[in-house]
């Protein structure tokens, strides 16, 4: 398969000035085409993409749902909506969209105002999104919501529903420029540091740190030692949580006040 889409791509003219899609591959090193992509179920009935060729998931095969409800709904915005009405959020690797649709549903249950900022520079097709039935057993209104997410368009601020707003970024986080004192909560969700570790550094935490308030909070799935130290190194300290099943542990990180 992969050699029939190279010689189809090799017999396609393409105009001159145009780099070639291959010439475009090294810039993308992880999403290496064609990559082969499969929904499979997960521990609590919800479904995730696994990416065969890293060997990963966009979510815990223990629960896709349950994790995103332990780590970033509980571990997160519980405890950042404390004495709020509003909050501003940044999710590194939005991915499917999961973490912002329960959030959404979270904030309308709690009367909660969300200024969300998505980050995402390969968003799934919405079909395959769809076909993960996150919202099967949802109310049409969740649904609806889930629905104004996946087509929210990218680059500009939307009104998803009352008191929800969604900027979606299709950028990657090395050459993203945020707001500085900003964000109340980061959903720090790329793939794990063994399979991308050159997202897990002191730099660019310290980047995400610079955007963040004092005393702002950010939360990962990952507890693995040399995050927690460049999370430290970049201006965090550090709370070792309970992690959801089939991990141990957790981490949130609450941004010092100095930056
Ligand atoms: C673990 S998945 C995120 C799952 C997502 N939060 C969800 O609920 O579906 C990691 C995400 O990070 C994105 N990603 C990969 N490289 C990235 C980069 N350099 N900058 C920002 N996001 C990146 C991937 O495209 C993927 O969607």
């Amino acid at each position: 398969m992969e050699i029939n889409l190279i010689k189809t791509l090799k017999s396609t003219s393409i105009p001159k000035n145009i780099p070639h899609p291959f010439l475009l591959l090294p810039l993308f090193p992880y999403l290496r085409l064609p990559m082969e992509r499969q929904k499979i179920p997960t521990g609590d009935g919800s479904s995730t993409i696994f990416l065969p060729e890293l060997n990963e998931c966009y979510h815990s095969r223990f629960g896709a749902v349950t994790e995103s409800m332990h780590v970033f709904i509980h571990a997160g915005f519980d405890l950042a909506i404390t004495g709020k009405d509003k909050i501003s959020l940044f999710e590194m690797g939005s991915g499917t969209g999961l973490n912002i649709w329960l959030t959404c549903c979270s904030a309308i249950k709690k009367g909660i105002s969300v200024d969300y900022t998505a980050l995402e520079p390969f968003p799934p097709d919405p079909d395959e999104i769809l076909s993960l039935n996150y919202t099967k057993e949802s109310e049409p209104g969740e649904k609806k919501v889930f629905e104004e997410i996946l087509h929210a368009p990218s680059n500009i601020k939307t009104q998803i529903c009352k008191g929800f707003t969604l900027h979606k970024i299709s950028q990657t986080l090395e050459k993203v420029s945020l707001k500085e004192h900003y964000f109340d909560l980061v959903y720090f969700d790329a793939f794990g540091p063994e399979v991308q570790p050159e997202l897990w550094t002191p730099e660019l935490f310290g980047m995400i740190g610079k955007s963040m308030k004092p005393e702002g909070i950010l939360v990962t799935y990952s507890a693995k030692g040399t995050v927690k130290q460049a999370l430290r190194n970049s201006g965090f300290r550090i709370e070792r949580l309970p992690g959801p099943p089939g991990k141990r542990h957790m981490v949130r990180g609450i941004k010092q006040s100095s930056d």
